[in-house]
């Protein structure tokens, strides 16, 4: 295939050379000349394992060119892929100066041209790019989307340092299009790469990459963070987390990591403060872990907030302990949603078929006595009463029988704080972050 990359930076740089190493024909556009004449000489624009050879090869093949012509570039060649940079504005946002740049050249370029071209989004951008190049080549071009060229948002993964190796062997190859012919095209380039190839929507395609840098990033800090306090109680903290990554159930897992509802019960909070202030009593700052319990109020303000926006005063709740399979109510972040609606003149009904007021006993009943005295009143083992005798319903379980509730009682309101597996959106349905 004929290819051009726009931006030879490390990730056009290392692009270029692994494209034609796996047998196309690459043609590199950059607003640099020295970087021009680097690759026409067989040099690689950067310092990565294993790319020198790599590039030379292939340029000795005679695979690999450069040039400052863009025109020329896209006229010969099926695929232009955006790999140039996308800093940081001062302010702290995305600069897509670069990209709106390239957009226009590929536009201009395709003027005349009378071939489908296709144009792919490697560099890391915000959702609604994709969108944007869209419209930007449209009007340079005078063609429509999808009828004289297709865009496609394709991020990349590699990590500098082991550059290469990354690009055959990425996690996963996403490609996020509204175009057929060129998802096509793209699995054929892509031959040879090591991964599997998963198709999703534009945005989340656009959007995976901040996801996964900030949860990188948040990777770290953690563990950074634990580092400084093993160091100060004489702890190997090295011993300590090859310890934690052995865990691949919950630890290192995707266990947890689905949007919901506040994490409760008797063991998070708890161990949590207790390590926080462990940290603070060593005088050490510890943001990350600071920030936890922060993040997990908002969570249930987030809740709170949608009740609210309904404006009705009869509210069930399907699920009171702090997860499903329990009759633990400790700390059970739906409890304190219930006690501050009752606090703020909400009717409330509850139906959890695990708790017995009767049968509660010990801390249990020590702390539901403390937060909601008249729970017995309160609470019913009949599911379609509650829901009859309410407005809004909170769903906090995710059990198969609330699979369908929202489509049964179509004239109540539905907020699911858990994703019900099965549950079919519906009008009277919403998530609390889907
Ligand atoms: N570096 C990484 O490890 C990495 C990994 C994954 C994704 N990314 C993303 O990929 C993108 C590129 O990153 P990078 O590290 O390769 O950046 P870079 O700064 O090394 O390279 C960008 C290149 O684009 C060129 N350029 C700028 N405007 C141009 C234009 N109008 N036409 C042609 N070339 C132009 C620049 O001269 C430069 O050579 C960024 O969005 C980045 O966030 C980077």
């Amino acid at each position: 295939m004929n290819i051009s990359i726009f931006g030879l930076g490390y990730v056009g740089c290392v692009s270029i050379a692994c494209l034609a190493e796996n047998g196309h024909t690459v043609t590199g556009v950059d607003v640099v000349a020295q970087k021009i004449d680097l690759i026409n000489q067989g040099k690689p624009t950067i310092i990565e394992k294993d790319i020198d050879v790599l590039l030379n090869t292939n340029w000795k093949k005679g695979r690999i060119s450069s040039t400052q012509d863009f025109k020329q570039a896209v006229l010969d060649t099926e695929i232009s892929i955006i790999c140039v940079g996308t800093p940081s504005d001062v302010n702290g946002h995305l600069n897509l100066n670069a990209i709106y740049e390239t957009a226009e050249q590929i536009g201009e370029a395709l003027k005349e041209k009378d071939e489908f071209h296709i144009a792919i989004i490697r560099s890391t951008v915000l959702p609604g790019t994709n969108k944007k190049i869209g419209e930007i080549i449209s009007e340079r071009s005078g063609k429509k989307r999808n009828g004289g060229f297709a865009i496609v948002s394709n991020p990349e993964f590699l990590r500098e340092g082991s550059a290469v190796n990354d690009y055959y062997n990425p996690p996963v190859t996403v490609i996020g299009t509204d175009n057929e012919k060129a998802s096509k095209k793209i699995v054929e380039m892509y031959k040879g790469i090591n991964a599997p190839f998963k198709e999703t929507n534009i945005e989340i395609a656009e959007f995976i990459k901040y996801v996964n840098n900030s949860f990188h990033a948040l990777k770290v800090s953690f563990a950074n963070e634990v580092g400084n306090i093993c160091k100060k109680m004489n702890i190997d903290s090295h011993e300590l987390m090859d310890l934690f990554c052995m865990d691949t159930q919950l630890n290192l897992s995707p266990y947890y990591l689905k949007p919901g509802f506040a994490f409760g019960g008797s063991c998070l909070p708890k161990d949590l403060k207790a390590f926080k202030t462990m940290a603070h009593d060593f005088y050490l700052e510890s943001p990350v872990l600071n920030s936890i319990l922060d993040s997990n109020e908002n969570q249930k303000n987030q809740a709170l907030s949608l009740v609210l926006n309904q404006n009705k005063k009869k509210i069930g709740i399907l699920g009171l302990s702090f997860k499903k399979g329990t009759d633990d109510l400790r700390y059970s972040p739906v409890v304190e949603l219930a006690e501050n609606l009752l606090g703020k003149g909400f009717s409330i009904s509850i139906y959890d078929k695990n708790v017995n007021v009767s049968k509660l006993s010990g801390t249990n009943k020590a702390y539901i006595d403390k937060h909601i005295p008249h729970l017995s009143e309160l609470i019913s083992d009949d599911l379609e009463k509650v829901i009859n005798d309410s407005e809004t319903i909170i769903i906090s379980h995710n059990v198969p029988e609330f699979k369908d509730v929202n489509l049964r009682f179509p004239d109540k309101h539905f907020i699911d704080l858990v994703k019900v597996k099965d549950i079919k959106p519906s009008s009277n349905y919403e998530g609390i972050c889907w």
